[in-house]
């Protein structure tokens, strides 16, 4: 339910994040009417920021971020009225009295739900969470939400779990994929169990393999210095690609509930087969860009984007996976992700076996597997790839053709971000769409292997140039298999 009142308060408030992302979506949601009427915005950094400075800053992300006709003055002044700035050094303990103050400085506060929004690096959550629990502004209302990725390892997941769960219970912890927040993500759960045509072929008997990619065409940016301790491994693939997967490979809830689902979800990871060294080895590429030329536009190499050659990360990975259990037992799921390739995709492609038995042998053309395409973005939709007969009068001549679903012309109303449908979520206090603890962890579990074995071997990351699909071994993954990743038509 939407509390009356709240004091949304985001760590790292002045960041890339919380200027691009938090508080664009925290505008359009008030534009909408949907925060709660006494909503504060509390942004706090190490700045020195009066609240007018602040809102001003605001102001100036609001009008790059978010589209000139969505921009309302009226709604624009309300928002920038909640907003309010706190400097304080996480790791100063005289600082915080401030935050204090402005917290507790409220005519009812006792009934303000309290969001602790952690847009900052996981070294801060556990003395964050430990100072707002000393100052006495946590109550078994509050929520506090981290950004992924939530540790780098298994180890320091569990410690950052262990220490933010001494302050706060799991229901009160919202770790965010900002991927479950895509309204394509969440149709995926609706396309599988609202419909009945897919159920009875949604398995090893019918299916051949899934393909989930998740590719950008931007490099590292500016966040070269994150990026390089993480690489694509740990910055996608342990969450956002291994979450498509779950929604993919998972077995339908009794209902969709708070937890219904992540324990559907976490099956799935612990389903995931454990890979060996010779596994790593074998069924894993990891890749780094070299220049190259992005839409016909020259980008620079890792190297230079992080300013050093001494880059340790992948910006690429593919790798096969198989999901050990009665549905789906030796059925692949190759995944792959990398930045500076040759367009923007997220997409998963479930390719379906052959007809079993071939009825049009001297035919022209042939048939092609069915595969249902699941656009996540852009261009929001699914395709679903049949054979058909080409008209004519002669014999039978075979096509490929598509059914096409386009949200775009199917819904005459735009999709909010992600981040909006996630705030409100925490807001009103509802973790369905959130990693739980569990699931975090299970994930790391199986990613590790992968990680210990990289870092154990000699060899580097393959290079590929930019604005192209990868390392030629990312193909090799498939054409070993006899496959082929699917490509634009
Ligand atoms: C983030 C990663 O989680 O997801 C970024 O840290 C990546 O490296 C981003 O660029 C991609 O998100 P989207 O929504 O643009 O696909």
């Amino acid at each position: 339910a939407l509390p009356a009142a709240c004091d949304f308060t985001v760590f790292g408030g002045t960041g890339d994040l919380a200027l691009r992302k938090l508080l664009p979506a925290l505008y359009l949601r008030d534009r909408d009417g949907h925060l709660p009427d006494d909503t504060r915005i509390i942004g706090v950094s190490r700045s020195e920021l009066d609240d007018a400075e602040y809102r001003d800053d605001v102001r100036a992300a609001l009008a790059e971020h978010v589209d000139a006709d969505r921009l309302d003055p009226d709604v624009l002044d309300r928002l920038l009225r909640r907003v309010h700035h706190v400097r304080l050094d996480a790791t100063a303990p005289e600082d915080w009295h401030r935050l204090h103050g402005l917290l507790k400085d409220r005519d009812a506060y006792d009934d303000a739900v309290r969001v602790f929004y952690l847009a900052v690096g996981p070294s801060l959550f556990d003395p964050i969470c430990r100072r707002l629990e000393e100052i006495g502004v946590t109550d078994a209302g509050s929520r506090v939400v981290m950004e992924k990725p939530v540790g780098h390892d298994l180890a320091s997941a569990r410690s950052i779990n262990d220490a933010v769960g001494r302050v706060f219970e799991e229901s009160q912890i919202f770790r965010i994929d900002h991927y479950l927040g895509k309204e394509s993500v969440q149709n995926l759960l609706v396309t599988r169990f609202a419909n009945t045509f897919l159920e009875p072929l949604w398995n090893s008997r019918w299916v051949d393999h899934v393909q989930i990619t998740v590719a950008e065409s931007l490099g590292v940016g500016d966040r070269g210095g994150y990026y390089d301790q993480s690489g694509a491994l740990r910055d996608m693939v342990q969450n956002h690609l291994l979450q498509l997967l779950c929604l993919v490979a998972m077995e339908p809830p009794t209902y969709v509930g708070r937890e219904t689902v992540r324990d559907e979800k976490l099956k799935v990871l612990q389903a995931l087969r454990p890979l060996t060294p010779a596994d790593v080895e074998r069924d894993t590429v990891r890749g780094r860009y070299g220049a190259g030329l992005v839409d016909g536009v020259p980008a620079a190499s890792y190297a230079d984007d992080l300013g050093h050659a001494d880059g340790r990360a992948e910006t690429f990975v593919a790798l096969r996976a198989e999901v050990q259990n009665w549905r789906w037992a030796g059925v692949p799921f190759y995944l792959r992700t990398g930045k500076r390739m040759d367009r923007r995709t997220s997409e998963i492609v479930v390719v379906f076996k052959e007809p079993p038995h071939a009825m049009f042998p001297h035919s022209e053309g042939g048939t092609t597997a069915n595969r249902l395409h699941i656009q996540v973005q852009p261009d929001e939709g699914m395709r679903l790839h049949l054979t058909a007969k080409e008209p004519g009068p002669g014999g039978i001549r075979l096509r490929p053709v598509s059914l096409d679903l386009s949200y775009a012309t199917a819904f005459d109303q735009a999709s909010p971000d992600a981040y909006e449908r996630l705030l409100m979520d925490v807001i009103r206090g509802n973790p369905t769409l959130f990693m739980r603890r569990d699931e975090v962890e299970a994930a790391w579990s199986w990613v590790e292997p992968i990680l210990t074995a990289w870092a154990a071997s000699p060899a580097r990351p393959k290079s590929y140039p930019a604005g192209t699909s990868g390392p030629i071994a990312a193909a090799m993954l498939l054409e070993r298999d006899g496959r082929t990743w699917q490509e634009p038509d």
